[in-house]
């Protein structure tokens, strides 16, 4: 299919779902070959399937991203099928709710849930980077990396102290990596969504819902699509001189 990432090879990871499926989608509109990885190669041969149904090309890939070896199997399957990697999309992440009780300040956080949420929102995602970055590195030609933070990267969150540190985290890995590979060519940037209407935002919704809409301008949630856009553009050549950025997408959310 024609259009701004034609001829490019994406990976996109937490493909099945909410972001990373309609991030899937957009890559695949613009004429990416995507590989869809997600927790089970089931659940992101959904995205396939819609990719496929729109006339795109895709596979399904599934791994753990805090497992070293499935990130790296993740990559050489990507590249076994479609020869390199051009666009990374690190997506795959859950809320507090995932990995304890959800809303605890932070003396009340165990530590396994501290560890847990480090583990699939930092590690993996550094673990993601770490392998794309070898692939683009023996490839050549540079790529582009996005790495999914959240406005929890750049401000606190009451109840949220563990995945807020994971998102700044994902922002200093983000700026450091552009610096550090910038003469390479591969181009390192995150987004950092606002409140988006996902199954991770689920209870959101359905328990403080006009609380969470005070605190955005535009009064609304934002929908998946809303990110999957600037992602592909941040991936495209379109987006040449842009590295290390932070990239709100958030309704005014941060601006407020
Ligand atoms: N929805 C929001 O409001 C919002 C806001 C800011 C940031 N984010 C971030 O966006 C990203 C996507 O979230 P979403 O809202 O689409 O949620 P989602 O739950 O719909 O999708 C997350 C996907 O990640 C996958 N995943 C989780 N842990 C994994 C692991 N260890 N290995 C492989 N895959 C794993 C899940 O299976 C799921 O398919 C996350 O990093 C999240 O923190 C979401």
């Amino acid at each position: 299919m024609a259009g701004i990432l034609e001829r490019k090879v994406a990976l996109v990871t937490g493909g099945a779902s909410g972001i990373g499926r309609a991030t899937s989608l957009a890559m695949a509109r613009e004429g990416a070959r995507v590989a869809v990885a997600d927790r089970t190669e089931e659940s992101a041969a959904g995205t396939v399937a819609l990719i496929n149904a729109a006339g795109g090309q895709a596979i399904a890939i599934g791994g753990d991203v805090t497992a070293e070896a499935d990130v790296a199997a993740m990559v050489a399957r990507t590249v076994a099928a479609y020869g390199r990697i051009d666009c990374a999309f690190n997506n795959a992440g859950v809320a507090g709710g995932s990995v304890g009780p959800g809303r605890q300040r932070l003396h009340e956080l165990s530590q396994v849930s501290f560890d847990t949420m480090l583990a699939i929102n930092l590690t993996g995602v550094w673990l993601c980077m770490k392998h794309e970055i070898v692939q683009m590195l023996a490839q050549g030609g540079g790529g582009a990396i996005v790495n999914t933070a959240s406005i929890a990267g750049l401000i606190g969150l009451a109840t949220s102290g563990h995945y807020v540190a994971a998102k700044h985290g994902v922002v200093g890995l983000t700026k450091t990596a552009a610096i550090e590979y910038a003469q390479d060519g591969i181009r390192v940037n995150c987004v950092n969504p606002g409140y988006i209407t996902t199954p991770m935002t689920k209870e959101v919704v359905e328990t403080r819902l006009d609380a969470t809409l005070a605190k955005v301008p535009m009064n609304r949630m934002g929908v998946p699509e809303e990110i999957a856009e600037a992602v592909v553009w941040m991936c495209s050549d379109k987006a040449s001189f842009m590295t290390g950025a932070s990239q709100v997408v958030d309704g005014g959310y941060f601006a407020a």
